[in-house]
């Protein structure tokens, strides 16, 4: 196996995020997990959500749980704790429960060898859960398990994360850096303008490498606060859950003439593309999708109004991807407007990151792109085959952050991993969201000292 950059002590350190560092002993030995430990703590959206840490002879490692706001029916299960006495009902210390209580001795027990069994690790969680939507003992409980072994199995075979994943996905060798889809104006439940469409992103696919896209994505944004400030005001400039701005705006192409103006005005013009998450199951109703539902007053357009919409937008500006135009039972305007789609068409909450439905969606010929978020679908192993189905379609992988996240930066390095190209982590602003652009930041440094095969996706459009 190619050998990665520095020592293996400060390698694992910096990946797999030890805090409780014990001697190294040779690989040979197996990695067994020798503790599993949880607890209750907030995320970005100052909500409880699930921390996790799980120790193995190469030391402690520690994840923790996403959750999102534009949930689709067909994820797996959250539990919350409903007890309205404790944090409005979001409280989650059943989930921490779980994970410390009734999966974490079944970990030690099994005696797993982190190194090599991070698929019945997996599957001995959702066996042990039993459901089909991890329904008994929660998404939440399980993914920061599944990812903290990860980390553990990664130092356990002394590579970086990214390169276990890459191992574990069998994907090919040589990293793709991915392209990032800044998410600068936020509407939809992610803020409170009356703006229907919940994500307006940039990506900067023109950059030459990580570092630039990062810088690219960077200048764009503070170009934009200050022609919000100016138009709008400077209380305008608040940011929205996923550290775009929301203005007080309404109509799509006011956003992307604003994101126009701002490219523009930054000197970045030819070399970012624009990207929408309408996020439409969330306004739609009885058949229609009634895009004025923010601002009180119903503008409800048929599906064919809506695709005239969304064709007007792909004639004016520069979009190379659409994610869940249509909602998620909503097949047949899918398959209409994919019949002859030219862009990126991204299924989220239609898929759900999840096997049966990426089989529904393939039949109906829905979409040629899923959104891959791992707590929609609950374990790592469970990602990454889904990974695998999609691109044996033919399709594109466009790994994903959740509207409510944690400084965790899991999603930057199976980014990598599977070499799918494009990733979307919000804005470049909250500590959160740059926790993610930083780790890719990091990962193009590690690569380049190490002389590894690696290039970033930025042309994979062109
Ligand atoms: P969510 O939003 O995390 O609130 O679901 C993200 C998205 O829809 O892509
Ligand atoms: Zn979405």
């Amino acid at each position: 196996m190619r050998r990665l950059i520095g020592s293996s002590l400060s390698k694992n350190r910096e990946n797999g995020k030890p805090n409780n560092s014990r001697p190294d002993m040779s690989s040979k030995f197996p990695s067994t997990i020798t503790n599993v430990r949880a607890a209750q703590r907030l995320d970005s959206r100052g909500k409880p959500t699930v921390q996790v840490w799980v120790t193995t002879n190469k030391g402690t490692f520690t994840a923790s749980a996403p959750s999102g706001a534009s949930r689709g029916p067909y994820e797996a299960h959250e539990i919350l704790d409903a007890d309205p006495n404790m944090y409005g009902g979001n409280g989650v210390e059943k989930a921490v429960y779980h994970a410390q209580h009734v999966i974490g001795p079944g970990l030690v027990d099994k005696c797993f060898d982190v190194s090599r069994d991070l698929a019945k690790i997996d599957d001995f969680m959702i066996k042990l859960d039993g459901t089909k939507d991890k329904g008994n003992l929660g998404t939440n409980a399980i993914l920061p398990l599944s990812m903290a072994c990860a980390r553990a199995a990664a130092a356990a075979r002394d590579v970086p994360l990214y390169e276990f994943l890459r191992q574990e996905a069998h994907a090919p060798e040589g990293y793709v850096l991915p392209v990032p889809f800044f998410n600068l104006l936020n509407g939809g439940v992610h803020s409170g303008n009356q703006m229907a469409f919940q994500e307006f992103m940039i990506a900067p696919v023109g950059a030459e490498s990580m570092a630039q896209a990062i810088q690219i994505g960077s200048e764009v944004y503070q170009e934009l606060k200050s022609m919000i400030k100016k138009k709008y005001g400077a209380a305008a400039t608040a940011v929205g859950e996923e550290g775009g701005f929301s203005p007080p705006i309404s109509d799509p192409e006011e956003a992307l003439d604003l994101l126009t103006e701002a490219v523009k005005s930054s000197g970045h013009q030819g070399k970012i593309k624009f990207g929408i998450d309408p996020a439409s199951s969330q306004f739609f109703e009885c058949g229609c999708y009634d895009i004025g539902y923010k601002r009180g007053n119903e503008e409800k357009l048929s599906s064919t109004q809506l695709t005239d919409l969304y064709n007007k937008l792909l004639q004016k500006y520069p979009i190379i991807l659409l994610e869940d135009p249509f909602a998620e039972d909503d097949w047949a305007s899918w398959r209409n407007f994919n019949r002859d789609c030219k862009i990126e068409l991204v299924g989220d909450d239609l898929l759900a990151t999840n096997i049966s439905r990426l089989a529904m969606a393939r039949e109906h010929a829905a979409c040629n792109s899923i959104l891959l978020k791992v707590n929609q679908i609950g374990t790592v192993s469970e990602a990454l085959s889904v990974a695998q189905s999609a691109y044996s379609f033919g399709w594109k992988v466009f790994v994903s952050h959740r509207s409510g996240e944690t400084n965790d930066d899991f999603i930057s390095d199976l980014a990598v991993a599977i070499g799918c190209g494009h990733l979307k982590a919000g804005s470049p602003c909250r500590g959160e969201r740059v926790a993610k652009y930083n780790r890719l930041m990091d990962i193009e440094d590690q690569l380049k000292c190490t002389h590894a095969n690696f290039k970033y996706a930025g042309n994979m459009w062109e």
